[in-house]
């Protein structure tokens, strides 16, 4: 049965919903929701906003309550057959006594392979995909959803805090914060969501990060603190450091080169660090195979969360997917002023690499700017 132009209209507010996940959600698709009575008015909307989080549907139906029985359910992308990190969609769709499903675009991921819509067909739910143009639209949204579904590696989103003139320290060493409390409070929300989060060596060497995720009201439900990662090729990331003697706190992973100093390998273990040898060239860690392993680990989602030569090294890679920038109106200055990539840049401007899809934001006093990588 085509779909209604009423049906097209809710589809298109079931995008705009899911569009709200962007850089929270991924590798995961972003996805809306809109269940809408069988009176015509809306009982229940949501998306899906955090990696690990409600899928959208969920999120719905817990603002619907009862006013679900007998619903239309608009999503983006057909619901979710199988449970992962959080139970299955069609199920709950189907306890709720929804009676019609209206989805934009299919779900692509072999684990899935049509459940959803199939489980709710075999309840007796009526189910249709949507065509033309509003499916085009929800096809363009899964877009990284399905190139990461072939990679072998975690998504890698950067973040770092810079003043306005372009700085993420004063010098190398330098103490002191750059965003404001809220770019910080925001940072410790992605961390919750994030599987892990990494640095170089050369941050834990300047600044002593605990990079643990540290909300007021705790971790959200059904989380736990991220692994922390640090990429130290030759295993200088001292015993006494905040991260290595925090590993009740959570895991570090120290990821190493061959041939790194036994001693100092069996010193880290003997303090509860799992430190990973990673092949490489020139003695470095090879960014690449290190994200395959992290991934072999479970790591879905990596915040990058510096230093400069760190970023640098992924960006060139092509190992980056998105970017997430505070600029803080303060100024620095100074020659050893650093800034945000280091590394070997490119030489003409017009040559840049360029943000997609560019979303900015005021968080606090500060500005947040985000955008995708061409590799995403
Ligand atoms: N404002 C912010 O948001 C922010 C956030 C974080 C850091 N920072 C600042 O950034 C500064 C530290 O940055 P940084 O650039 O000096 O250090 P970094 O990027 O944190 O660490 C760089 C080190 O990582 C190691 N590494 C291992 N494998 C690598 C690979 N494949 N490619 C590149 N590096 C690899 C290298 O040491 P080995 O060769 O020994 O392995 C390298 O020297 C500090 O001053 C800190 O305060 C600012």
């Amino acid at each position: 049965m085509a779909l209604t132009e009423h049906d097209v209209r809710r589809l298109e507010r079931a995008l705009a919903l899911a569009r709200k996940g962007c850089y929270q959600v991924e590798p995961n698709p972003p996805v809306g929701c809109v269940l809408e009575h069988e009176d015509g008015g809306v009982v229940g909307e949501s998306w899906h906003g955090a990696w690990g989080g409600p899928h959208a549907e969920i999120g719905a139906l817990a603002l619907a309550g009862p006013a679900a029985r007998g619903a239309t359910a608009y999503v983006s992308l057909a619901p979710c057959g199988v449970r992962g990190k959080t139970p299955a969609c069609a199920a709950a769709l189907v306890k709720a006594g929804v009676r019609r499903v209206v989805y934009g675009a299919a779900d692509p991921s072999p684990r899935e392979g049509g459940a959803g819509v199939e489980a709710l067909r075999a309840a007796g739910v009526q189910v249709e995909e949507a065509r033309g143009a509003v499916h085009e639209a929800a096809l363009a949204l899964r877009a990284r959803f399905d190139r990461a579904l072939t990679r072998r590696r975690p998504w890698v989103a950067l973040k770092w805090a810079m003043s306005l003139d372009g700085a993420i320290a004063a010098r190398v060493g330098a103490g002191g914060q750059i965003g404001g409390v809220r770019a910080r409070r925001l940072t410790h929300d992605w961390r919750a969501h994030a599987d892990a989060v990494a640095v170089g060596v050369g941050t834990v060497l300047a600044d002593d990060p605990r990079l643990t995720c540290r909300l007021e009201d705790g971790l959200p439900d059904g989380r736990s603190q991220p692994a922390r990662v640090v990429f130290d090729s030759t295993l200088r990331l001292p015993v006494r450091s905040r991260l290595v003697q925090g590993t009740d706190e959570a895991a570090v992973l120290v990821l190493t080169a061959a041939g790194a100093d036994r001693l100092r390998r069996e010193a880290l273990r003997e303090q509860g660090c799992t430190v990973m040898e990673v092949p490489g060239e020139g003695g470095r860690v090879d960014l690449g195979a290190a994200l395959e392993m992290l991934h072999e680990r479970g790591v879905g989602r990596l915040l990058v969360e510096g230093g400069a030569r760190l970023h640098g090294a992924l960006l060139r890679a092509g190992l980056a997917d998105q970017v997430s920038a505070f600029v803080a109106p303060r100024l620095l200055g100074g020659d050893e002023a650093l800034g945000a990539v280091r590394g070997t840049g490119i030489e003409d401007a017009r040559r840049a690499l360029v943000l997609d899809e560019v979303a900015w934001r005021r968080v606090g006093d500060d500005l947040l700017l985000q955008g995708y990588l061409p590799s995403a």
